[in-house]
């Protein structure tokens, strides 16, 4: 506090205790003011937006309240009937520059509430450490106020964006996104936005360290099928279906650990290798007690989750289904209940680059760098986000939530956010939202006569 300095000699004390009153003050404006910002995140928590039956309507009106109160333009599209998205805009001076999105859903998954130490939905401050215990407090609750709350302090500062920014509060993204922000970024309002970068949801860092992504893997949910002839128990013979199956189950087991001991050696991170675990077994012929076991049945099946990396080859990953892991010599079929395809919809990896070719990338790390913080190697992001749907439209998309030292608890039970960190996030943002909105490309012709 520059203004307190100077010489505390005795002479000086009516000017030391006005000094120190004033700081005092100014201490206790700031704790207010920050226990004004918590308050809010607790009142957003505490909107039960659990699925499967979210209350989408309370979220609406407290995103809607909080845009008014800060004099954003605000619409709510029910782009699906009952699944409403709200979108905000904090008009820029030149709205022929590509706008700046900042992505967040207002969905959460389900809880077990007699395993939580506070209620899900009390967003419970826990007054020695300062935890904040919601579901929803790190996915990703914390990050779509902490846009806001960044907007008010730029806006506070006098701040005026030069590219127009936007909100957007997508429902449904923990059940798949698709009348989320599938439905978004298919409407003509998101095409008249001239979105040139978004944000989206990261992972917490239980270092110092922040963590971003720049791609993610796609779900590939595949089930096998092997029929064979039924027999009896006692029988020895060949090309049963379990056997069959059995056959498959230990070719993708042998797959399973390859790519395991990959990240388990160091050589590769976790969304850098295909991961397939068995979700389900199912075979047998049901007796009241259980199963007959006397009986060897005709059919089984299994099923895979599999994540596959943007990087990840996937026609060799596709033959490698087809013709070993259920190949149709072995009376073995296979069906995918869910297929994402690793890229865009030019055909290019669905990854946003994150080297010199883009602005927006070395902008974050520059921005959050300002704010005294640090951001590690970007990643692929082990499960999936909205992020891809931006993505597979050729758009940038950087999956970022500022949560450093914090323990990963998404989906988890006691599912918490550190007040200090989710204060120091808003800062971030507010770095990171002033640099993008500032941002004016230097046309190409303009750099070289500058050179010369
Ligand atoms: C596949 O099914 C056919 C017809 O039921 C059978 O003749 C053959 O032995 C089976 N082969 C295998 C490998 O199970
Ligand atoms: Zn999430």
């Amino acid at each position: 506090m520059s203004f307190c300095g100077g010489r505390r000699d005795k002479h000086n004390s009516y000017h030391y205790s006005l000094c120190l009153s004033v700081l005092l003050l100014v201490t206790a404006t700031a704790a207010e003011e920050a226990s004004t910002i918590i308050s809010r995140f607790q009142q957003y928590l505490q909107i039960n937006t659990a699925q499967p039956q979210p209350n989408y309507y309370e979220a609406a009106e407290f995103i809607t309240s909080q845009a008014k109160s800060l004099n954003l333009e605000s619409q709510t599209l029910e782009l699906v009937k009952g699944k409403p998205l709200i979108l905000l805009k904090w008009a820029g001076k030149d709205p022929s520059l590509p706008s700046v999105l900042l992505n967040s859903h207002t969905d959460v998954v389900p809880s077990e509430h007699h395993k939580w130490a506070h209620p899900p939905f009390s967003a419970h401050l826990d007054p020695a450490s300062g935890n904040i215990y919601a579901r929803g407090s790190q996915d990703m609750k914390c990050v779509g106020l902490q846009y806001l709350e960044a907007i008010r302090k730029l806006k506070a500062s006098g701040f005026q964006p030069t590219r127009t920014v936007y909100l957007s509060f997508v429902p449904d993204e923990e059940i798949g996104g698709d009348d989320g922000a599938g439905k978004f970024v298919d409407s003509d309002v998101f095409v008249k936005m001239n979105v040139g970068i978004v944000l989206d949801e990261g992972l917490p860092s239980p270092t110092e360290n922040y963590r971003a992504f720049y791609g993610e893997r796609s779900p590939w949910w595949l089930v096998v099928k092997a029929v064979g002839a039924p027999g009896h128990g006692a029988k020895l013979y060949d090309n049963t279906a379990t056997e069959n199956l059995l056959k498959s189950i230990e070719t993708i087991r042998r797959f399973r650990a390859a790519q395991f001991d990959l990240v388990k050696a160091g050589l590769k991170a976790e969304g850098e290798v295909i991961s397939v675990n068995m979700v389900f077994l199912k075979a047998g012929t049901p007796s009241p007690s259980g199963f007959v076991m006397n009986l060897q049945p005709s059919e089984a099946q299994a099923g895979f989750d599999i994540r596959v990396p943007p990087t990840a080859d996937q026609a060799s990953l596709e033959k490698r289904i087809a013709e070993e892991w259920a190949p149709a010599s072995r009376n073995m079929t296979f069906e995918f209940k869910q297929k994402v395809s690793v890229n865009d919809k030019f055909g290019r990896p669905a990854i946003t680059a994150v080297d010199s070719s883009n602005v927006w990338w070395a902008l974050l790390e520059e921005s959050i760098v300002k704010a005294n913080a640090g951001v590690g190697k970007p990643e692929i992001f082990p499960a999936s986000t909205d992020a891809r749907y931006f993505r597979e439209r050729g758009l940038p998309a950087i999956g970022f939530s500022p949560m450093a030292n914090t323990p990963i608890l998404l989906h988890d039970h006691n599912e918490f956010l550190n007040k200090d960190e989710y204060l120091k996030g808003i800062d971030v943002y507010e770095s990171i939202i002033k640099t993008y909105a500032s941002y004016i490309e230097h046309p190409r012709d303009e750099a070289s006569r500058e050179e010369l």
